[in-house]
């Protein structure tokens, strides 16, 4: 990589990746249009990724609430998602990519389902970066499922204590760290119940670029803003 790369990068950074219909409108052109775009800066930033040698990327590209779109763009995504399956893989193993999944997978028809298990279990041995796609996802719900989880733990007598560490080993991916830096693109001041629990000391970046238009030097300025930031987890420092 010829660009400057900020000397403090995280490990774990999150994207909430929006901005694919207003790209698509400024361009004349079909919302779908923007998510095919869209396609290419996943490609692109998971690229730079794993150049940078950070080890983790979790990227919102399907809502629970999605599901209430129109039926076309809904249709539209999923043969996305599909195709995008299908033609990452090479890059994935190429690059030693582990694909993972966050969200509602038995929300999807039994065909994507069974390409989700397929790239999951093809690519689990990779170890440069784990690529987790957040599908079906709701921060509330995945709250709501470990609460339940740890309910059912407390009644069989596995727990003792509910605690934080209880709590986190029924998220989607317990062994997944949580984010040190949350991307949002396309301008909006809001977490659209992403990764909630997870947040909780992440440092949030929010840039008016649209998702279709996020590529590489746009990510490498947003790591330059991550390594100016003073995290400093409640605590104090300097007093
Ligand atoms: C937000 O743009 C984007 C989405 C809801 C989908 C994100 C999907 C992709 C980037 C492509 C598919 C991804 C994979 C991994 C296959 P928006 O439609 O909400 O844009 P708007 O807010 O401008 O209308």
């Amino acid at each position: 990589m010829k660009e400057k790369v900020p000397d403090r990068l995280p490990t774990h950074v999150a994207i909430i990746m929006d901005g694919n219909g207003r790209w698509a409108k400024q361009q004349r052109l079909r919302r779908v249009e923007g998510h095919k775009v869209g396609i290419d800066s996943v490609r692109d930033i998971t690229e730079a990724t794993c150049e940078l040698g950070i080890p983790y990327l979790t990227l919102y590209a399907f809502s629970k609430e999605n599901w209430s779109r129109p039926r076309e763009e809904v249709k539209a995504l999923m043969f996305l998602l599909g195709l995008y399956l299908e033609e990452e893989l090479p890059m994935m193993m190429d690059r030693g990519i582990r694909f993972n999944i966050i969200g509602e997978r038995g929300d999807f028809s039994k065909s994507l389902q069974a390409q989700f298990d397929a790239v999951m279990k093809k690519t689990e041995r990779n170890r440069n970066l784990v690529l987790s796609i957040a599908l079906s996802y709701s921060g509330r719900r995945e709250i709501i499922r470990s609460v339940r989880h740890l309910c059912e733990d407390v009644k069989k007598g596995l727990v003792k204590r509910i605690d934080e560490k209880a709590f986190r080993r029924h998220l989607y991916s317990p062994e997944i760290p949580d984010p040190d830096f949350l991307i949002r693109t396309s301008g909006e001041m809001r977490l659209s119940n992403f990764l909630l629990w997870q947040v909780a000391y992440t440092e949030i970046y929010v840039t008016d670029i649209l998702w279709p238009d996020f590529r590489k030097q746009a990510f490498l300025d947003a790591l330059a803003e991550f390594a100016k930031r003073d995290r400093r987890f409640g605590n104090v420092k300097d007093f």
